[in-house]
Order: structure tokens, then C-alpha cells, then sequence
């Protein structure tokens, strides 16, 4: 057991995240397979423990963003397909077939004739059409056909599957990603009228999938609900996906500031009447983003309280004014369920720190309170200017991350 001394943790609850892709899976037709993105440590999560839950589900195939995070979760063990859904170099092509990594063609793999010669297994390409997002894939219909007619020549490399991918599945209005849609199978039909035999067919991220039925076709790649969010709770709300991980840290001084005192750096905020003010063990080198200065929001004993001042790298300010109860040592929520009742600064304490993350782990597992009250990432990544992936994303390695709910415990 990793000790914990510094009161600051994300707990990453893994049976959410498998209600979530259960949700996601009776959205789509049972024939439609289900591809997960993993990209970016499992969008902040930790990919070896999402892959674990993802191994023994129906899920046919996870996404990353390079060979590198491709080989990473060929090393966790995880044998189903891998397809990286950015670039990879052409003097790599040889490595992902080996390991079985579908890619996807760029540009960047300049003349198909010319790239090394695979191994015993072949490449197994996916080929992008660009219709409207302006990222990746072919234009037009004469594009396509002249790459995909070398990658159809080769005998090391197998065509497996045709793409694109929606820029406003989320938006206000559908109107642009049902126009990508409209030609993107206006595509699709041209490619099967000159005779291809087009396999895998897939569009829908999230917001595609949530959006319109009509936009499954044969797989659809989703990453932030399956990690318990909507894209976009505003357009598209979705109360029955829960979120993976919840964010704490712990207080570390209280103390009264007086009408005309200022918090923090820069001395942005001028406190105009008698306050308390409690520290936090959290700051922007842990991935809670500086923005919130003088602006975030927490909850502490069941109130929501504004962040005062400006957020420092290790630590933030907060206003507790408001909630007689606070002491030093109780854990706040920096966005998620709010604490259990059991996680107590006495209890904290009396653990020994190599036995402090079973305890806060159980204590979670058990708590049936949170759930009631909580603090929603989408709200504190608005007032951050930004939205949940980001947030998930940047929350860093120097926040230990407490797995809960494992399938197999
Ligand atoms: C190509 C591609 N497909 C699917 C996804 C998943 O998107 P989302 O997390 O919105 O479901 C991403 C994520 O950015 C992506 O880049």
C-alpha cells in the first residue's frame, strides 16, 4: 500500500464507470460496437485500472491518441483491438502490426508504395474522411480512392475501417453534425457503388451517440460519458450516467481576517468585513486550474463556498464564514460527492498513512450520503471557462488516485 500524508486524493469510482458504459451500450443497436477512447491516461482516470473494467466488458475496442499510449495499453495486457486515432510515423507502421495497432492513414505517411515492408501480421489502416471538422482524412471521393487502391495493394496491410468525425455533436443545434452525417454516408454509398468492400463503418463520439440513432452505423467511439459526463449537460442532459472521479483535499488553517485585509497573491481580494478563511492543500500544480481564482467554488460541510484569492500552486484560499462546523483537517470537495461523514480529521490521524487509502476507499465504497450532495464538474469547469474533459485530463499524477468499487473486490 502507497502511503498517503498529503489530505489531497481523487477517488476513481470503477463501478460507475461500468454502469456508464452500460448506459452508453442500451443507447446504440445491439449490432453497433462500442469503441472507448483511452486517450490521455483514460482522460485522467488511469488506464490500467479502466482497462481492467473495459477487458471484462462487451466493449470491442479502445482509442488512444499515438503508438506511444497504444503500446501502453498493449503492456497492461489488453488484447482486444487498439486504435490510435491520430498520427503515427511512417517508419513506425512496422511496430503498431506487430502489436496489432490499428491506425489511422494521415498524410504524413507520404507515398503507400514506398513504407517499410510490415512483419508476419499486417497493418490493419482505418481511413478518415473529412467532412467538415477540417482535422483528418480524405476530401473528396478521387483522394480516397488513389490511397485507398495502394493500402488495398499491399499485401501486409488490411483495410479495417472508414471514419470521420462529428466537430458539433454537441452544439445548440444538430444541424452541422447531421450535415457531416448526410455526407459522410453520401461517401460511404459512392465507395461501395465503385465497388469496395467498405468495412467498419464509424462517426458518433459521445454527443453523436446521445444526439441521433441514425448516426451509429456500425461502431461509435465515445470517451467523456462513458467517464460519467455529457458532452454538453445543457444540450444534451444525461442524469443517468455517474461520474468516475470526485476530487478532495483537506483544510490546513483557519484563521478570522479583518475588514481590509487582502488573501493571497497579488492581494486580489480585499476582505470587507470580518471573515474566516481557510486554507486548502490544493493548487494549480495538482491540475485545479488558477482561473478559479477569486472565482471557483467548493463544498465543505455540505455548503458551497467561493474560492478568495488567488489559487497558489500548492494550496487556496476559501471563504468559510459561513459554516460554523469547519475545523482544520476536514476534507473539502474540490468537485464530485461530497466527503463522507467517516473521513474525520481524528480518524485521518489515528491511521497510520499506509493504511489511510484502504480506509478512505472503504469509507467511500460505503458512504450512501455523497451522492445526494455534490459538487458538479460541469459547474466548476464553466466557471473555469472550460469544460469536464479538460478538467478530468489535468488533474496530474501528483494527485494519488483512490480506485473504488473494483469489478473483481
Ligand atoms: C476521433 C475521436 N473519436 C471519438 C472521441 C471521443 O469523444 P467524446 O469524448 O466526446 O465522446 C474523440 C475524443 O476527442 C476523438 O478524438
Amino acid at each position: 500500500m502507497v502511503s498517503l500524508y498529503r489530505g489531497t486524493f481523487s477517488i476513481v469510482d470503477l463501478r460507475a464507470f461500468a454502469h456508464n458504459l452500460r448506459v452508453m451500450a442500451n443507447r446504440v443497436h445491439p449490432e453497433t460496437k462500442l469503441l472507448v477512447t483511452v486517450k490521455a491516461n483514460a482522460y485522467g482516470h488511469g488506464v490500467a485500472p479502466i482497462l481492467e473494467v473495459l477487458a471484462e466488458s462487451n466493449v470491442a475496442a479502445v482509442g488512444v491518441a499515438s503508438l506511444e499510449e497504444a503500446l501502453q495499453v498493449r503492456q497492461c495486457g489488453y488484447a482486444k483491438p487498439v486504435l490510435v486515432l491520430g498520427s503515427v510515423g511512417a517508419q513506425e507502421l512496422p511496430i503498431a502490426a506487430r502489436h496489432q495497432i490499428h491506425v489511422t492513414y494521415t498524410d504524413a505517411w507520404g507515398d503507400i508504395d514506398a513504407l517499410p515492408v510490415m512483419g508476419s501480421e499486417p497493418l490493419h489502416v482505418h481511413t478518415a474522411l473529412d467532412t467538415g471538422m477540417n482535422r483528418l482524412g480524405f476530401k473528396s471521393i478521387e483522394h480516397a480512392r488513389v490511397v485507398l487502391n495502394q493500402i488495398l495493394n499491399r499485401s501486409d496491410m488490411t483495410w479495417s475501417g472508414v471514419s470521420t468525425h462529428l466537430a458539433c455533436s454537441d452544439g445548440p443545434s444538430d444541424q452541422h453534425a447531421a450535415e457531416q452525417i448526410r455526407r459522410f454516408a453520401d461517401m460511404i454509398s459512392q465507395l461501395r457503388a465503385l465497388g469496395y468492400d467498405v468495412p467498419t463503418v464509424h462517426a458518433s463520439n459521445s454527443g453523436g451517440v446521445l444526439r441521433n440513432g441514425q448516426w451509429h452505423f456500425d461502431m461509435v467511439r465515445i470517451g467523456i460519458a462513458a467517464y460519467g459526463y455529457s458532452p454538453d449537460e445543457s444540450v444534451l442532459p444525461m442524469p443517468e450516467l455517474r461520474p468516475v472521479m470526485h476530487m478532495y483535499s483537506s483544510i490546513t488553517r483557519i484563521a478570522d481576517v479583518l475588514p481590509g485585509e487582502t488573501i493571497g497573491y497579488g492581494a486580489t481580494f480585499t476582505a470587507t468585513q470580518p471573515m474566516r478563511v481557510a486554507t486548502v492543500a490544493a493548487g494549480y500544480a495538482d491540475g485545479y486550474p488558477r482561473v478559479l481564482s477569486n472565482s471557483g467554488k467548493v463544498l465543505v460541510h455540505g455548503q458551497i463556498v467561493p474560492v478568495v484569492g488567488r489559487i497558489c500552486m500548492d494550496q487556496l484560499m476559501i471563504d468559510v464564514s459561513n459554516v460554523s462546523t469547519v475545523r482544520v483537517g476536514d476534507f473539502v470537495t474540490l468537485f464530485g460527492r461530497a466527503a463522507p461523514a467517516a473521513w474525520t480529521p481524528e480518524k485521518w490521524h489515528r491511521k497510520p498513512p499506509e493504511d489511510r487509502r484502504e480506509w478512505l476507499e472503504k469509507s467511500f465504497e460505503s458512504d450512501s450520503h455523497g451522492e445526494q450532495n455534490v459538487l458538479s464538474l460541469s459547474d466548476v469547469a464553466s466557471l473555469a471557462m472550460t469544460i469536464p474533459y479538460e478538467m478530468v485530463c489535468q488533474i496530474n499524477s501528483r494527485v494519488p488516485k483512490l480506485y473504488v468499487n473494483e469489478p473483481n473486490s
